[in-house]
């Protein structure tokens, strides 16, 4: 079978959002275990940005040019040798296509060829713009609460950023376990939907100083802090965490967390702290599937409401980067193909 020839975003150097161009690739057919799939919604996820901007934690090099993006939805039109998992006409997402998650990039693109055990079927009540906007932000928040620190009726959690695409479900997952969620948002608006969506507390921390915030409702500290903000907030979460409490560095928005003295860790309360990565939650596809359903299962169930996705043509993902890199907007980004 012959190459076709697609739209894809791509770059060939790292840099700011002008590096993203709109360019015709061919696509070889899908091989052995292939799906191909036809893209009808890719998510924008901040580690996007990331790989864009270059010096995110691989220790290597990405091959250039390279095609951002890990994570879409859409239908399957044809498979490769051997495939019986998938069917063309199957609606199907993915995160990621396989370790090496951020190396192997490759969803910014009309369509692409996807090693079948890392599809996820679609249910009927989930749309493709949904599923593009839930999955990894909520398979992130299912690694927090289900695997690092399982809130307990009344905890009170600080989560920073609650109004971003982790955060917001997040807030949710945790209010829906009878947590207290204070969450730390950039503006007046962000704190609106931050409340809608189980906040019962929101702090502007870009205006106040949260520690003395955070003290004010809760003199003892918080049992947890799920921080995806990093650098900006890290440390000065250590001074709002209940002894014995945990902290949960997912995500570096404003840049990397600086070396922390492990020594802080006793001194600030003998205190435990996590540094994720979605990846080695989903390894095991068998285990990707489950935790797509049950998370698929929730969001049907309504216990978490996925607030209406920004979207953005694929070809204006520049701009999108741009709105993205400003905190310019609550909850997630979808690129419709
Ligand atoms: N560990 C993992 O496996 C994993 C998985 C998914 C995501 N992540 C990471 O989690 C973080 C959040 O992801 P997301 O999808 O929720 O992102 P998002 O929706 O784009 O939100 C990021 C939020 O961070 C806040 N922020 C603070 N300082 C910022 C800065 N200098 N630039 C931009 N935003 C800043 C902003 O909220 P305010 O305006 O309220 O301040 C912004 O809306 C990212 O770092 C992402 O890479 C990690």
């Amino acid at each position: 079978m012959a190459a076709d020839m697609i739209k894809a975003m791509r770059i060939h150097s790292h840099g700011g959002p002008e590096v993203l161009t709109w360019e015709d690739i061919e696509i070889a057919p899908p091989g052995p275990g292939e799906a191909r799939v036809r893209h009808t919604a890719i998510a924008l996820n901040f580690s996007d940005i990331n790989i864009r901007r270059g010096g995110f934690y691989q220790k290597d090099p990405l091959p250039m040019p390279l095609i951002p993006g890990n994570e879409a939805a859409g239908v399957v039109t044809s498979v490769g040798e051997g495939v019986t998992a998938v069917n063309p006409g199957d609606r199907v997402g993915y995160v990621g296509v396989g370790f090496g998650f951020f190396a192997k990039t490759g969803a910014y693109a009309q369509e692409r060829n996807v090693p079948t055990e890392r599809l996820a079927h679609l249910p009927d009540g989930i749309s493709d713009v949904q599923a593009a906007a839930v999955m990894l932000k909520g398979l992130t928040a299912s690694n927090i609460v289900n695997r690092i620190y399982r809130p307990a009726p009344g905890d009170h959690v600080l989560i920073h950023a609650a109004a971003s695409g982790v955060g917001l479900i997040l807030t949710q997952w945790c209010k829906y376990f009878g947590a207290v969620v204070i969450g730390t948002v950039g503006k007046d608006s962000k704190a609106a939907i931050a409340r809608a969506h189980g906040a019962a507390h929101t702090i502007l921390y870009r205006q106040m100083d949260f520690v003395s915030e955070v003290k004010a409702i809760v003199p003892q500290g918080v049992r947890a802090v799920l921080d995806g903000v990093g650098k900006d907030t890290f440390e000065k979460s250590m001074d709002c965490t209940a002894p014995f409490g945990t902290l949960v560095n997912y995500g570096n928005a404003s840049g990397h967390v600086p070396p922390i003295d492990i020594m802080q860790l006793s001194l600030k309360g003998t205190l435990s702290m996590w540094r994720p990565g979605v990846s080695h939650f989903l390894g095991d596809p068998t285990r990707f599937k489950e935790l797509c359903g049950e998370l698929f299962d929730l969001v049907e169930m309504g216990v978490l409401k996925t607030v209406a996705a920004r979207t953005y043509p694929l070809h204006e993902a520049r701009q999108a980067h741009i709105d993205a890199e400003q905190a310019a907007f609550a909850g997630p980004v979808v690129l419709l193909p």
